[in-house]
This record gives C-alpha cells, structure tokens and sequence, in this order.
C-alpha cells in the first residue's frame, strides 16, 4: 500500500467517525434536552370574534400547504413564500409544511421561518406555532399561523423515521384554536409524515435509533442518491400514523374526562389534522387504508366530499410528464367532538368548502413545474364552522 492511498483511507475513517460523533451527539442531546414548542401572541389574548348569541355563527377558512422548502433541492424560496403571502388574506388559519430552519451545533444557519412569520404577522395572522429546532439537521417544516388565540401547543417528534430524514427530525404539532369566549375550542394539528416510496420489508423497532442511524447511514444515503427517501418508509408512515392517533387519544380522552369542569371556551369541539401524510391515495391504497383505519374516527375530508374519491392530484412533482408525479399527498382529516359534558357548542365541516388548488407563481422565472406554481404541492381549503349543540 502506497502512502497517499493510506493517508486518503485514514482521511476517510476520521471522516466517518466524525460523522457518527456528530450523530450521536445530535440524538444525545435531542434525547436529553426535549424542547417545547415555540408560540407566540399577546400574553392574554384579545378574543377577537364578537360572537352573537342569535344570528349565524362564523366559518372558520383553512389552509393547508406544502410549500417546498428544503435545504438542499429548492431554489427561490424567498420568492415563491412571498407570492404565497399575496393569497392569504381571505384564510384564518394557515398549516404549512416545508417551511425548515437548518441548524448546525444548535444554531440556525438557514431558513426562511422567522422571515414567513413575520409576513405572515403583518397580515394579520397574530398567532403562531413552529415545532423547536433541533441540535443538528432540518426541523420538522412545520408552521400555523393563525388570526386567533392558539393555546397548549404541542410538539409530537416521531421516534420511527428512517433512509434521509435522519437529518430531518419529523414529528407533529398541535394546538387548540380558540376563537370566542363563548365557544369551544378547535384542536389543530400539522404534519409531515416520512418522504419516500419505499416498499415495506419489516418495521423499526422505535428504540433502536442508534442502529437506524447506522443503517441508514450507510445504506439508504446511496439509495437516495437515486431520489429515495429510504427503503422501509411505508411502515414507517403507518407507525407515525400511530403515534398521532395514540397523541390525540391521549390529550382528547383527559379533556372528555373533565369536560364538565371546564369552562365555555376551554371545552373541546373538534379535531382538524393536516398535512403532507406522504401516503399516495392514488398509488398506494393498502397503505392508504391502514392510516384511514387508524385514525377512524377522524374523516379524510376529501373523500367524504366525493373530491375524485378521495384521491384529488396534490402533488406534481417536478416533472409533470411524469405520471408517477401525479399523487394524493395532502389530506385533513376532521371530527367533530361531541359529549353531554360539552355546554353549547361543537364543529362541523362547511359541506363543499373543501378544494385542492394550485397556486400561481407571480413571476414565471421561479415557478415550480410545467404550471409554474408556486410549489410542487397543490394547496387544500376548508371551511369548519361552531354550531350550537
Ligand atoms: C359586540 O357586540 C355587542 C352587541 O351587539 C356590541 O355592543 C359590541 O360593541 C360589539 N363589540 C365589538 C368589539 O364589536
Ligand atoms: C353557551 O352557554 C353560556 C352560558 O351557559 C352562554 O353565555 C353562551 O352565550 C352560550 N354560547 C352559545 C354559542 O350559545
Ligand atoms: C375509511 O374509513 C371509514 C371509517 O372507518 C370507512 O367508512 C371508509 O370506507 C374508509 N375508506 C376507505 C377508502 O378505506
Ligand atoms: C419527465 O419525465 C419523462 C417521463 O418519465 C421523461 O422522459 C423526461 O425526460 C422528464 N423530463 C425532465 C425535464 O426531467
Ligand atoms: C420576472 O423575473 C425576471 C428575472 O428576475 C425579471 O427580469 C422580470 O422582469 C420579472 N417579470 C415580472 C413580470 O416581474
């Protein structure tokens, strides 16, 4: 063995184990140091819907939307989040996805969240909710903004992942959406689940991160390299699925429990999930099935309105000559909560509100796709509205 290529292997040993220290590091001190969600309003929040106890009580219009801004593999996101700002005005809440910060030893080196929140503020959109950012790597993406009070907010991380998000530390957030004095509240999560077509060869055990981390490591990184996000994504999408449902049945069978003890506005009345749950609908309908099982009684809004049964184009890719780019990604999922603890007030889905759209590019030279939109993703509107129970 010659010297230089002695020298070069011992290069790339240091290299790789400086890797792995990294790692190691990275989940040590996402492990030890569990950080909360970061939200913010006025302290005590001006109620600003003057609700008449006669008359109709008002919609509340959602959004949701991946926006297509990762670290590596997006250009122009200043200017396509820009153009998104000139369409939000008629929407009261907004979930986005994709909207990442990039950090390295804890600081955030990149990324256009503070910057959106910011936009999003002068618009209106007083609340805010973004999951916290980790040690190393991409956070979760995820961002509400809202024109009303958001209350207990909460940061899910997922312990399943697997392949290329071992640098992208996703999970859920969650808050309760509080609009009146007089009525219930609305429980909104966000998500994004596992990226990645992969088939399912068998299910991570959860605990073993050290051993996925190598794993994916060393095997997934190549697969990547051919636009793979992975190889056992499938189930992990299904374990993440689980995670949620195990999340909510938790926070919402506590809030039943007392429901009785509570006053008006901090009663629950709904539950919204949305977001990019990577489960092709059109391509992929076991998979499909065994989340709509799972989180029964939540209702895939899209089906329940007959949207291509179910399975409206929200995805495009980049190629859109590519029919495999043709998918059903993004989805809400709702149920209304009703008990005889809860006083006067509930939620119920606007019958029609619910439509997947794309949206234009204000400038050509930047547009995503054949359509020149604005991302990759198409956007989903919904309207929830209280009723009188
Ligand atoms: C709310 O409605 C009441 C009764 O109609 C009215 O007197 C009051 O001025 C309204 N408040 C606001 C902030 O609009
Ligand atoms: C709910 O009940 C309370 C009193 O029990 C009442 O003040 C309030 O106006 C009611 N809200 C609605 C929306 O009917
Ligand atoms: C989804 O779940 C609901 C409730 O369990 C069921 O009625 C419906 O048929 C399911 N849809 C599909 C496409 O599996
Ligand atoms: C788009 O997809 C088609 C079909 O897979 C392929 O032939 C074509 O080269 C792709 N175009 C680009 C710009 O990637
Ligand atoms: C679009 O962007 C290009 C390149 O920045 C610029 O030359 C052009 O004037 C822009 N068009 C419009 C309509 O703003």
């Amino acid at each position: 063995m010659n010297d230089s290529r002695s020298s070069s292997m011992l290069l790339v040993r240091a290299a790789s184990v400086a890797l792995l220290l990294l790692l190691l590091l990275a989940v040590i001190t996402s492990t030890c140091c569990p950080s909360r969600p970061r939200v913010s309003g006025p302290s005590s929040p001006p109620l600003a819907v003057n609700v008449s106890q006669h008359g109709p009580l008002p919609s509340l219009r959602f959004l949701t939307f991946n926006v297509y801004g990762p670290f590596s593999g997006s250009s122009n996101v200043r200017e396509r989040l820009s153009d998104l700002v000139r369409y939000v005005g008629k929407y009261d809440v907004i979930a986005m996805q994709e909207v990442f910060t990039m950090s390295v030893f804890g600081v955030v080196i990149w990324g256009h969240q503070r910057w959106l929140v910011d936009r999003m503020r002068e618009q209106g959109f007083t609340y805010h909710v973004v999951p916290p950012d980790p040690w190393f790597g991409q956070n979760a993406g995820l961002l509400i903004v809202s024109r009303f009070p958001l209350t207990e907010a909460v940061w899910l991380p997922y312990t399943d992942w697997s392949g290329i998000d071992m640098w992208t530390w996703k999970g859920s957030i969650f808050a309760d959406l509080e609009i009146s004095d007089r009525l219930s509240r609305l429980k909104v999560g966000n998500t994004h689940l596992q990226c990645g077509k992969g088939r399912t060869l068998h299910s991570i055990q959860p605990r073993n991160w050290w051993l996925m981390g190598l794993e994916a490591f060393f095997l997934h990184l190549s697969s990547y390299a051919v636009n793979s996000c992975g190889i056992y994504t499938r189930s992990v999408r299904q374990s993440q699925v689980s995670e949620i449902v195990r999340h909510i049945r938790e926070t919402v069978g506590l809030k039943l429990q007392e429901q009785h003890l509570l006053c008006d506005r901090c009663k629950l009345g709904g539950i919204l999930l949305v977001g990019d749950l990577n489960i092709d609908a059109r391509h992929q309908l076991k998979a499909y099935q065994a989340a709509n099982r799972t989180l029964n009684p939540l209702e895939d809004i899209l089906l329940a309105e007959q949207i291509s049964k179910g399975q409206a184009v929200s995805f495009t890719d980049r190629n859109a000559t590519d029919i495999i780019g043709f998918e059903s990604l993004d989805y809400a999922w709702f149920s209304s909560v009703r008990s005889q603890q809860l006083a006067n007030s509930s939620y119920v889905y606007v019958s029609g509100s619910a439509q997947v759209f794309g949206l234009k590019a204000f400038n050509e030279t930047y547009g995503v796709g054949e359509n020149k939109f604005i991302s990759d993703h198409l956007a989903l509107e919904l309207q929830i509205k209280p009723v009188n129970a």
